[in-house]
């Protein structure tokens, strides 16, 4: 394979698979644009139609609430027509190829592929197959990356601490197997964030080499000593072999962030988590819903980040611009 291009020849963005290779003004571009669209929840949210006659097609093959229906709502609000698609349900199983499935949907006018899958390379084989109108954009790629959501933490940590600079973020838990993990060590180390700690038991740590430039912790309670965010992980079954997986109340007492636990921290600590949680087993509930959660609020962003992903993504696409 070509090594990945995620610009145009003009340097715009046109896919986002990684958020590696992206320098920080292309995220903080990002960032503020998202900024634009976050509404209060009580208020009707921003709406608009830069995508209007186009249309998005979200291919999940894994499962999703809040990933997919952020994308889906990010799209309609910007008038786009939304394909939702579990193919794994329906042409994958009778035997299609995934870019049969892909060169089908581009034949009925898909500008905008987003696309989770467990497989690692799914979206990148993609990438390099549709037209180049065509953008895709990753909705998670097995254990390597989740770049929307690497954003919408940005963007939640800076509405609430300004900038980045000064800041000792702690990411805690399943590092190993964590694609949130992986993009938020991209982002953050980018973005130039003072300090940044992994947090995690042995077995969840990831390769030595991975991650250079964050300081490893085997104790929550030093890992998360006066950090200015704490950014908890769930525990990802689905990616351990079955004796590996740790028992959920032996977890929770060595790993669990508690409310006694979270005065280790900064008093004014922002404590994060991507969901969907396992309540008492990687974060206690009362934590959780307690005043330094923003969890609620990274849901929020999520759809700001998203809608403005789509919109600059298809600033790249002049080339099919005109009569219909
Ligand atoms: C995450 C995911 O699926 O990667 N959830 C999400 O997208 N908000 C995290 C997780 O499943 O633990």
């Amino acid at each position: 394979m070509s090594p990945l291009n995620q610009f145009d020849p003009q340097g715009r963005l046109r896919h986002l698979i990684t958020l590696e290779g992206l320098t920080p003004d292309h995220i903080l571009d990002l960032l503020d644009r998202a900024q634009r669209h976050v509404r209060p929840i009580h208020e009707r949210p921003a709406t608009g139609q830069s995508l209007a006659g186009l249309t998005v097609a979200n291919i999940f093959t894994e499962p999703s609430t809040r990933t997919r229906a952020s994308f889906e709502l990010a799209a309609r609000r910007l008038g786009a027509d939304v394909l939702n698609l579990e193919i794994m349900l329906s042409s994958r199983a009778k035997g299609e190829t995934v870019l049969d499935t892909i060169h089908t949907l581009q034949a009925m006018s898909t500008d905008i592929f987003v696309i989770r899958d467990a497989q690692p390379g799914v979206c990148r084989l993609v990438a390099d197959h549709v037209a180049a109108h065509v953008s895709v954009l990753s909705a998670g790629e097995a254990h390597l990356s989740h770049p929307t959501q690497g954003l919408l933490d940005a963007l939640t940590i800076r509405q609430r601490k300004g900038g980045f600079e000064t800041l000792t973020l702690a990411i805690v838990g399943d590092v190993r197997h964590s694609r949130v993990a992986r993009s938020a060590y991209q982002v953050f180390s980018a973005l130039g964030v003072g300090e940044l700690r992994i947090v995690a038991p042995a077995a969840l740590m990831p390769e030595l080499g991975e991650m250079p430039l964050a300081r490893r912790f085997d104790s929550i309670e030093a890992g998360i000593a006066q950090a200015d965010v704490v950014m908890m992980l769930r525990i990802q079954k689905e990616r351990m072999v079955q004796a590996a997986i740790p028992d959920a109340d032996d977890y929770f007492i060595r790993w669990g962030l508690t409310a006694k636990r979270l005065t280790l921290a900064k008093k004014d600590a922002l404590v994060m988590h991507p969901g969907p949680m396992n309540r008492e087993v990687e974060i206690a509930s009362e934590v959780a819903d307690g005043p330094q959660s923003v969890i609620r609020q990274q849901v929020t962003n999520g759809v700001a980040v998203r809608m403005a992903l789509l919109e600059t993504v298809i600033a790249h696409r002049t080339l099919r611009q005109g009569p219909v």
